[in-house]
């Protein structure tokens, strides 16, 4: 039987449905094409504002034992227009989608404006960042906001846009709709799941922050259900992110819905070659279980 791993992404195309997920390797040439070397199918770049960012203070990273990475960088990047001067002539191998973020859909739809330079496939907003208020969270919450943003961009552009999507909001049904209605072509979810930890021995937070958002494997049943949720509702193409670490969470994304996966902290683990493995186990389940192409399972976790 002949497999096809090729999928069509809101008119990206691409070799294989694994993309790595934006924020975990930052901005950078060299980086994206090791990944690309590694066999992901697409990178989104770190989350790139108008301005240059330091980031929080340290800590910005803790290890969970068994569950996953709190992180709480603080959207450190160098400003659009370096991110412009590293990577203007530059090509790659494989689709590169531009994270944005911003305050307003001014912000977003500037940053975005600036990028085309760069012929980007598609631009990611990240309306979801859980611990930078007025840049995140505050954007992500309010769907009149998230509307707002995702019209601005789509009129202000002409390449794909994708919404990721945060989870620490009471209905992401309502914001995935504000996202539709303004024209979105695809939805990301999740980003992390807001959260903290504290250390015993010195009585404080560990990280420089106080809390930060959390991704690895204990947000992945929480991924599955919204991205199970998003596809009953909506026909848009959802890309699931929260926890992949090997090939059976890959396949349980796609049964839930998603048309691409992203991997993000899985990395930390398994290194860059999670995404060999994962594709290596994808082609034998899809093989076993009597699938031609990604597309047959998206959704097959349905009844
Ligand atoms: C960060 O830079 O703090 C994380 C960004 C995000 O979660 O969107």
């Amino acid at each position: 039987m002949s497999l096809n791993l090729e999928i069509e992404l809101a008119g990206i195309r691409m070799d294989n449905p694994l993309m790595l997920a934006s924020g975990i390797l930052g901005i950078c040439p060299s980086l994206i094409r090791r990944v690309a070397a590694a066999g992901a199918g697409a990178v989104v770049t770190k989350s790139i504002g108008l301005n240059a960012r330091e980031g929080f203070p340290n800590p910005t990273v803790h290890i969970i034992k068994y569950y996953g990475l709190l992180n709480a960088m603080g959207l450190p990047n160098p400003g659009v227009d370096e991110v412009l001067k590293e990577f203007e002539g530059q090509k790659f191998s494989v689709p590169v989608i531009y994270s944005i973020y911003g305050s307003s859909p001014e912000e977003y739809s500037n940053v975005a404006k600036k990028l085309l330079k760069l012929n980007p496939v598609a631009f990611e907003l990240n309306l979801s960042c859980p611990h930078v208020r007025e840049v995140g969270s505050m954007v992500g919450q309010d769907p009149e906001m998230v509307y707002k943003v995702v019209n601005l961009v789509k009129s202000s552009v002409n390449v794909p846009v994708f919404a990721k999507l945060s989870p620490n909001v009471t209905d992401i049904l309502e914001i995935a709709s504000a996202a539709v209605k303004a024209g979105v072509d695809g939805i990301v979810a999740i980003n992390t799941v807001k959260a903290m930890a504290i250390d015993v021995d010195l009585r404080k937070p560990l990280l420089g922050n106080i809390y930060g958002g959390l991704s690895g494997p204990a947000i992945k049943p929480i991924a599955i259900k919204i991205v199970y949720d998003l596809f009953e509702n909506f026909k848009v193409p959802i890309v699931g992110v929260g926890g992949v670490c090997d090939w059976r969470d890959a396949v349980e994304f796609f049964l839930a819905g998603a048309w691409a996966i992203q991997i993000g902290s899985g990395i930390l683990w398994r290194g860059v070659n999670i995404f060999g493995e994962v594709l290596n186990g994808l082609r034998r389940y899809m093989l076993e279980n009597g699938f031609k192409c990604v597309e047959e399972m998206v959704g097959a976790g349905h009844r």
